[in-house]
Parts: C-alpha cells; sequence; structure tokens
C-alpha cells in the first residue's frame, strides 16, 4: 500500500511551489500519496514562513498538535523559511520532529525522510539547475520558479537568511518547463522569484547576457502559452524598457505588484529599498498611463522603526494617489537576523496598530469606488475553480477574480464575461455568448 503524505504550506508562491516540488519528488520518486487526513498520514510536512513572527510562534503549537494526532510511526519534517532559520533549534525544543529542511534544500528531501533525524538548512546549496519531478495542483495554470534566494538587503526581511544568495535559473530550463505545462493544459505561466525583475544578474552554470525583460519576450514566444503573470518585481528595477514589454506584450496580464513598504524617503532609505517616493509615484503612474486597466497590488509596512505620523502620512499620500486595487499590509515585526530590529526609535505597538487600522479602513473605502469602475466593463476570463451555488470563477488579465453562473465546462476556458455586480474583492459578470 501506498504511503500517505499530508502536507500544509504558509507564506508566500515560493512557498507554494517548493511543495508542489515536494509533493513531486515524493509521488513520483518514493512511494507516497496526498491525504488531506492527520491521521492517516505516514509523513506530515509543515512548509513554513518567517517572514513575520506571529506564524513562526505558532509553529511549536502547531506541530505539538500534528504530534498528538499522528500515527505512532508517522513522521513530521518542518521545511521552509523557518526551518532554514532555526535549524536543529526545532529538533530540540520538539524531539519528536524527524527532520529539519531549509527553503533552498528541497530537493534533498528525498533524502531526508530516509534518516532517522536530519538537519538540512546549507544556505549555499545550489538547486538552480535541479531537474524536479514534476506535480501541479492546478491543471490550469503553473507555477514555475525563475530564481532562488534574493540579494537584496531590505533591513526589515529576514527572507536573504532563509533563502540564501539569488541565483537565476537557466532560461532554457525555464523555457522547457513553460512549454511542457503549456502543452499539458497549463495555459496561464507564473513566473516566481523573490525579485523576478533582478532575473539575469547571476547563472551558476555559466554566464548570460539576458535579463527579466527578455525572459518574458521568450517565454511569450511559446505558442500554447496564452498568459503570463510574475511576482515579485521590485520597483527599483522598473526600468521603462520592462514597462514597455509589460504594456505592450498581450500575453503579459495586465496586474503588477509593486510592492512599496513605505511611501516616505526617508523611511525607504532606512529600508535600504534602493527607491524615492517620487520614483515610485513616477512608475506607478507611467503605468496608469501606459495600461488604462492595469490593476496594481502592493504590500505596506507600518510602524517601521523611526516611522513618524509625517512618514506616515507620506505613505497615505501614495496610497491616494495610486489607487491600488489591492493592498497587503503589515505592523512592522522586528525580525532575528536583520539590521532593523536594532534600529533606535521603535515605534509602540499601539501607534503601529493605529495606522494600521487607519492604513486598512481608508483603503477599504477607496474600493468602492475602485470597483464601481468596473460596472458594465468586458473582461476576457480564464476559468478556474468550482464555485458553491452554482458558480464557476476565473481571473481577468488584470486580476480580477469574477465569476459567472455556470459548470466545469467552463473550466480551463477564456470567455468574455460582462461585469454585473461589483464588490470590493470580486465581480460578478455573465458570459457574452
Ligand atoms: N515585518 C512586517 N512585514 C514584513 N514583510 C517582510 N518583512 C517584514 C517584517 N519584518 C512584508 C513585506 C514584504 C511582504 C512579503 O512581507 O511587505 O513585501
Ligand atoms: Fe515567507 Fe518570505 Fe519565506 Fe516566502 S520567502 S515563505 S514570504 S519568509
Amino acid at each position: 500500500m501506498k504511503k500517505k503524505l499530508y502536507i500544509e504550506t504558509l507564506g508566500c508562491a515560493m512557498n507554494v511551489r517548493d511543495s508542489e516540488h515536494m509533493i513531486a519528488e515524493l509521488t513520483q520518486k518514493e512511494d507516497f500519496t496526498l491525504t488531506n487526513s492527520l491521521e492517516d498520514a505516514d509523513l506530515i510536512l509543515i512548509n513554513t514562513c518567517s517572514v513575520r513572527e506571529k506564524p513562526v510562534h505558532k509553529l511549536f503549537s502547531e506541530i505539538g498538535y500534528f504530534n498528538k494526532k499522528k500515527k505512532a510511526d508517522a513522521k513530521i519534517g518542518v521545511c521552509g523559511c523557518t526551518a532554514s532559520h532555526l535549524g536543529e533549534e526545532i529538533i530540540k525544543k520538539a524531539p519528536y520532529v524527524s527532520f529539519v529542511l531549509g527553503a533552498r534544500n528541497v530537493s534533498k528531501i528525498t533524502e531526508v525522510i530516509k534518516k532517522p533525524k536530519a538537519v538540512e538548512v546549507d544556505l549555499d546549496y545550489d538547486e538552480s539547475t535541479y531537474a524536479f519531478s514534476d506535480f501541479r495542483s492546478s491543471p490550469y495554470k503553473a507555477f514555475i520558479n525563475i530564481s532562488i534566494g534574493c540579494d537584496k538587503k531590505c533591513t526589515f526581511c529576514i527572507v536573504p537568511n532563509t533563502r540564501g544568495e539569488e541565483i537565476s535559473i537557466p532560461p532554457e530550463l525555464i523555457v522547457q518547463e513553460a512549454k511542457k505545462a503549456a502543452k499539458n493544459g497549463a495555459k496561464e505561466i507564473f513566473l516566481l522569484g523573490q525579485n523576478v525583475n533582478n532575473y539575469g544578474r547571476r547563472f551558476s552554470d555559466k554566464e548570460r547576457n539576458i535579463d527579466f525583460t527578455d525572459l518574458l519576450k521568450m517565454v511569450s514566444e511559446i505558442e500554447e502559452v496564452k498568459r503570463i503573470r510574475f511576482t515579485s518585481p521590485h520597483p527599483l528595477h522598473m526600468d521603462d524598457r520592462f514597462l514597455e514589454e509589460f504594456a505592450n506584450n498581450p500575453k503579459i496580464c495586465k496586474s503588477m505588484h509593486m510592492p512599496l513598504q513605505s511611501g516616505s524617503t526617508k523611511i525607504l532609505r532606512a529600508m535600504k529599498r534602493g527607491y524615492t517616493k517620487e520614483w515610485f509615484l513616477d512608475r506607478a503612474m507611467k503605468l496608469r498611463e501606459m495600461v488604462p486597466d492595469v490593476h496594481i497590488s502592493t504590500d505596506i509596512i507600518v510602524g517601521f522603526p523611526g516611522e513618524s505620523e509625517e512618514d506616515f502620512a507620506h505613505t497615505i499620500d501614495v496610497v491616494k494617489e495610486v489607487g491600488f486595487e489591492q493592498i497587503f499590509s503589515f505592523k512592522y515585526s522586528p525580525r532575528p537576523l536583520t539590521p532593523a530590529k536594532d534600529y533606535p526609535n521603535q515605534v509602540d505597538d499601539s501607534t503601529a496598530s493605529k495606522r494600521l487600522s487607519y492604513l486598512q479602513e481608508l483603503h477599504f473605502s477607496m474600493l468602492d469606488t475602485i470597483s464601481q469602475k468596473e460596472l458594465g466593463k468586458v473582461y476576457e476570463v480564464y476559468f478556474e475553480e468550482l464555485k458553491p451555488g452554482g458558480y464557476v470563477a476565473g481571473r481577468s488579465s488584470n486580476n480580477w477574480i469574477v465569476k459567472v453562473k455556470g459548470s466545469e465546462e467552463l473550466l480551463g476556458k477564456f470567455v468574455d464575461v460582462k461585469i454585473t455586480k461589483t464588490g470590493r474583492l470580486s465581480l460578478e459578470g455573465e458570459l457574452i455568448a
């Protein structure tokens, strides 16, 4: 009988793809099959995120719960960014954990499950040319890594210490993977990296003269690929050539994530983001001008050390000016191994909470106006998911979730939809025959 694998994935899209890679290796090279039941599992994996403190805090209670529920001989493995960061400390604190597998050591999953105890968290490990087995959670879209690690030194961020130095994956491998996925039905390709538009700075096999814009062109030349998305780009590297390709290449979805972090140039400097408020506004406005329907999402941190009311007002200013369609906002969380945790003038929690609520309420009220403008528009929707109540949902190129009445025959199809109802986070419409 096949062994059963239970896997929980936290954090970002990179983690989702890492989990797919582990599932692929375990189901194709070992004798595992996936289960949703903790009690039935022979192997329990948790793929962790360490970007903020809270989920790291919860990790130990969560694996404690796994330990209580699991079969006597089932193994527990802690993977991902918290695994990289805490390493063997995890096994010391929770001796029932069998192995700790860092975010940069995913390909060793088939080795670590065979050892009584293992800690594999090598930050220099190079998986950029490793040929993972194939597994995709969705038949309609394919996540494809284009780089590993991150070379930026944002002073709040633990990721360079959990995912290591940035190495780009050779373009031939990316194109080959995209071709294969698209031929198998995944018409939407989602290119992933911590910093996608820094692509091409360093390869581990040989030098190449290629950047992210070139890579976008190459992937868009694959006939079966109909849509390309990517995350996350960095505002600093949004040069004109990149914006022009984004605007003019019809296969590139018109949705851009532009992580602002702060609207204050002083704070951006303290964060070592490399751009100013004016640069960010210039890029966002240029984008809106070039692509009228563009959907811009962002990440914002409030309460970074030294953030005054005036600094926060600059953030609010950018929010009002850009009119982001989506904001992921967070209270600053001091992280180990980051310079900002030792900065003076840490902002007290109640001030940060107030700023966060203010920002979120403001954006919530802006969303009504933003979504109202969608009424009556016609979007081509790529349908991916059945929803309760006889609905099918998909996304427009500019990333609105759109649902219509319908059934599974719509799945995997591109269909024009007229928007008849708007909500803050999703739209509803009717198929245009
Ligand atoms: N505190 C709060 N938010 C953080 N992020 C990264 N590090 C921290 C931190 N120390 C946020 C950033 C990033 C997103 C993935 O998480 O906004 O873009
Ligand atoms: Fe979390 Fe960042 Fe790691 Fe993704 S890369 S899992 S967001 S810490």
